[in-house]
């Protein structure tokens, strides 16, 4: 299993994939994260305004992975969300991705942009880019007794008995999205 991983910011990957290739691949995941995050960021904000945390959670546990389904089938691509400290236990990280992670949260603490990532795993492509907290996340990602209240805390435990997805900050990598381009290599994002 040939697998080779690269920042986009270094200009030879030491693979086949022309740069063409590469920036192809780059773009259509920039643009695939894009139109995903705003889908499920729309309807968490609509969910949140109509009835709060506890109707935002429930909405999310029945259509966050439906989201990202239907996009992946109207885009003939795979779109998923992982963690290192995932809620919902289909969205654990691999150790690669943990590995990607821990990159992640490398560069942003020596302050460096956490660029969008491509990996060759046999005849698939991979983009990963790292998802960040902002304040709005925090409600239900954050710390017990500060942004999530104790009734709120219970309802995440009542839905999801293994979260991990708590304690975090302001601006740190709350997982990754990963897009795998299902063809093979010689059929490009168009
Ligand atoms: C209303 C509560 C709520 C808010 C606010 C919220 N999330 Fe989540 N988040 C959830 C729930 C519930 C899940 C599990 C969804 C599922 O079952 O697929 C989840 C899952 C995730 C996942 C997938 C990995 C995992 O742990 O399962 C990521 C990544 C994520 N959230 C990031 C964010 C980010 C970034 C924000 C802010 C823009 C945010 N969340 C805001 C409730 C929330």
């Amino acid at each position: 299993m040939a697998i080779a991983v690269w920042s986009c910011t270094t200009h030879k990957p030491e693979t086949q994939m022309t740069e063409t290739e590469h920036a192809r691949y780059r773009q259509a995941g920039d643009t695939l994260t894009q139109i995903a995050f705003d889908a499920i960021r729309k309807q968490l904000l609509m969910k949140l305004q109509e009835g709060g945390v506890p109707a935002a959670l429930t909405y999310c546990q029945a259509h966050a992975l439906p989201i990202t389904d239907s996009l992946s089938q109207r885009y003939g691509v795979n779109i998923k969300r992982v963690s290192n400290k995932n809620r919902n236990p289909l969205n654990k990280a691999n150790k690669l991705e943990s590995f990607l992670i821990r990159g992640y949260e490398n560069d942003l603490h020596e302050k460096k942009n956490p660029e969008p990532r491509l990996v060759l795993k046999n005849d698939t492509v991979l983009y990963y880019k790292p998802i960040l907290t902002q304040a709005l996340c925090l409600q239900c990602h954050g710390t017990v007794g500060q942004q999530i209240t104790e009734e709120h805390a219970a309802l995440i435990q009542k839905l999801y008995p293994y979260d991990k997805a708590i304690n975090y900050q302001l601006n740190q990598v709350r997982g990754l999205w990963q897009i795998s381009f299902l063809q093979s290599r010689s059929d490009q994002p168009r």
